[in-house]
């Protein structure tokens, strides 16, 4: 029978990989399936291994506070170099861009193990946006024997790349399998309504508030290319706008990386605008709850571009460019950057121009039909039983 082993380390590439991490776990028949985590993240990571139910065999638990880059890709490389060696994967699955990705590439490359990567093909062509996505992407892209590319676009990219294409198979997104999944379990759950908002009442937002149709604004940022400049400019816009806008609720689930929350105090620390709202992180499916209620969300987030044109939630994306041009030219996602007047200007005519937000609203999914994880396992069955 084949080992696979699935590693993932942070919020998103968890909540991506564990669709796939519940399909391998029906064919146990087939392959010998060991998950490890690295912990890049921890608190964020756990949210997600609990909502998922996934016991990891493995747990680099590598996150200090402060660490760098260097910390974070020599820290995964070497102890990545000892779980391979004691599990012997035939093969190993990696997601996305971050730097777990890479670095575990990398470890499984210099034992000559493949490396199947998930939601390949993304690309800026500018290796300092998103910085260092981009290049952690392309570097696990050259190692890769196996491209799960989520569309037609990425399939393309690495065809120029000179990817041979019978090892890339377009597949869709699998945060769309999760959040199918999470949708389900949400709607017309009365009682999980009910403990979401006392959820949201302990974190100090009076869920009541979304009655009467209140307008609410969903705010997330974390990139690093954003850190500083971006960031002030970022907190001012939202400081401007809530006192724009009384009416409408803005709700920021605040990543726990300090430079992200830094300049939130610095410019708030002294005082906020009752109807703005900083919050800690959320579980996978409060936030999913949130984000549906939602009347547009303001991001940097990779994943949330993919989820929120499925829900036919209006995204304004805080970065100069997108790996992820499909809910552009759909027209549900739209770039205004990290400066002061372009993030009011756009924020401004969603909530000004019922048109306009119309348009930008439909519900639309370039991203996948939630069967990505099937493709994946289908294409493998095959590929590693010959
Ligand atoms: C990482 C990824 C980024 C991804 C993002 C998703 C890299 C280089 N960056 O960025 O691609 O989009 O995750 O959120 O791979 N922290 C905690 N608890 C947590 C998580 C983070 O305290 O659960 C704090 C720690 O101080 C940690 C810091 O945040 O050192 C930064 O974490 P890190 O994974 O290096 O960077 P992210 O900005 O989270
Ligand atoms: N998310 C979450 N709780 C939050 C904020 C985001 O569960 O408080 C989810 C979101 O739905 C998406 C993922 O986390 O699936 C995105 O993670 P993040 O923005 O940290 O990383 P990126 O996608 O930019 O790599």
């Amino acid at each position: 029978m084949k080992k696979v082993l699935i590693v993932f380390g942070t919020r998103p590439e968890a909540i991506k990989m564990a669709p796939l991490v519940n399909k391998f776990q029906q064919y146990v028949d087939t392959f010998e399936t060991s998950v490890c985590v690295t912990g890049q993240h921890r608190e964020m990571l756990d949210q997600v291994l609990r909502l998922f139910e996934i016991i990891p065999d493995f747990d680099l638990d590598i996150m200090k506070e402060g660490q760098d880059l260097y910390d974070v890709t020599s820290t995964v490389l070497t102890k990545m170099r000892d779980i391979l060696h004691t599990v012997k994967p035939d093969l190993v699955l990696v997601h996305g861009d971050t730097t777990t990705s890479t670095a575990v590439a990398l470890a499984a490359f210099y034992q000559k193990i493949p490396v199947a990567h998930i939601e390949a093909g993304l690309r800026t062509h500018n290796i300092y946006s998103p910085w260092p996505e981009e290049i952690n992407r392309q570097i696990t892209g050259r190692i890769a024997a196996y491209h799960f590319a989520p569309t037609q676009l990425s399939r393309q990219n690495l065809l120029d790349e000179n990817v041979p294409d019978n090892n890339i198979v377009v597949t869709g997104n699998t945060v769309i399998d999760a959040l199918q999944w999470v949708v389900e379990k949400i709607e017309g759950n009365n009682q999980l309504s009910t403990e979401i908002g006392e959820m949201l009442n302990n974190f100090g937002y009076d869920y009541l508030r979304l009655n009467n149709d209140k307008r609410l604004v969903l705010i997330t940022g974390h990139r690093r290319e954003n850190f500083g400049e971006g960031f002030i400019n970022i907190c001012k816009a939202l400081k401007a706008l809530a006192n724009l806008y009384p009416s409408v609720d803005f709700i920021y689930p605040m990543h726990l990386n300090p430079n992200v929350r830094k300049p939130i105090n610095d410019i708030f620390g002294d005082g906020k605008p009752d109807n703005i709202f900083f919050i800690e992180p959320l579980d996978y499916l409060p936030f999913i709850f949130l984000m549906k209620k939602s009347y547009l969300v303001l991001t940097d987030s990779g994943g949330i571009q993919e989820e929120a044109p499925g829900l036919g939630k209006p995204v304004l994306v805080m970065r100069d460019n997108t790996e992820r041009p499909e809910a552009v030219e759909a027209g549900t996602v739209q770039l205004v950057g990290t400066e002061y007047d372009k993030i009011i200007a756009g924020v401004s005519l969603l909530l000004d121009d019922e048109n306009h937000y119309n348009s930008m609203s439909k519900a639309n999914n370039p991203y996948g039909d939630g069967e990505s994880s099937d493709r994946i396992l289908e294409f493998l069955i095959k590929k590693l039983n010959n």
